[in-house]
């Protein structure tokens, strides 16, 4: 399917607290033989840190880049339990979530460390999938443009221009993750076209360039009609990408 001029369409699979080493082995193994098949869209797997150096080792052939779901701003430092952008580099990380609900809800993650947290990606030459997106209840109070505005306004005060297009942002309305209910492609579409209008108070460049995708609920069912919209390039998928030729399926929508 020809896409949105000439931004290359993203298919991330995210597998959160999922997946040992053997399982991710498993995984593999079914899923490389079917994205042969499947030609012009980059495909990225977010994978639980024990599980990164295995991924990178059996994908290193292939056109797939494997990230990490989160990561320290700092080099190194007294921060147990942390890892930092030069650690998930040498392990042959190609990019990083930063940002994602669940860390900003369960884990406290802020806005002010997200502005730390993506330069220090784009030092260590990771892509950073910066996740944005607002709760069902300021949906309803009629204040996604406002959070949405903050979220990357704060994420991305520190980076420079000259980066901004290989940034990757994903919008995830929070009330459409995991609850079976994705965002309707008109919504999405509205949502990321604001996301990419944001981008663009920075570069005007940039705007055109940054992939911006869709999360929450993406299944083979819906994947289709939300990769139709001009402003989505593709996908941050979670429930549905846990399963290898579930996820093939809806790589392949935008194949
Ligand atoms: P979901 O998760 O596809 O299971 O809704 C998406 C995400 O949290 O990235």
């Amino acid at each position: 399917m020809a896409h949105n001029g000439s931004r290359r369409p993203l298919m991330a699979a995210n597998w959160k607290m999922h997946k040992t080493v053997a399982e991710t082995e498993e995984y593999l193994t079914t899923l490389l033989p079917v994205l042969e098949g499947i030609d012009g869209v980059d495909i990225v797997l977010c994978v639980p840190y024990l599980a990164l150096t295995r991924a990178t080792e059996l994908t290193s052939s292939a056109r797939i880049r494997i990230a990490a779901q989160n990561m320290h701003h700092a080099d190194e430092g007294a921060f147990t339990g942390e890892v930092s952008a030069p650690m998930l580099a040498e392990a042959g990380v190609g990019a990083v979530v930063l940002g994602h609900s669940e860390r900003r809800q369960l884990f406290g993650e802020t806005d002010e460390a997200l502005s730390r947290k993506v330069p220090a990606a784009f030092v260590a030459g990771l892509t950073p999938i910066l996740c944005v997106g607002e709760s069902e209840a300021e949906r309803d109070a009629g204040e996604t443009q406002r959070v949405l505005r903050h979220q990357v306004q704060r994420a991305l005060e520190h980076v420079e221009v000259a980066d901004l297009d290989r940034l990757v942002v994903a919008y995830e309305p929070i009330w459409a993750i995991g609850s079976g209910q994705s965002a309707s492609p008109e919504q999405a579409q509205e949502a990321i076209s604001f996301v990419r209008a944001l981008v663009g108070d920075r570069s005007a460049e940039a705007a055109e360039a940054v992939r911006v995708l869709y999360g929450g609920s993406v299944k083979p069912g819906n994947a289709g009609d939300l990769q139709a919209q001009p402003d989505i390039d593709g996908a941050l998928v979670g429930g549905a990408a846990l399963d290898p030729e579930q996820f093939a399926a809806i790589a392949a929508v935008a194949g």
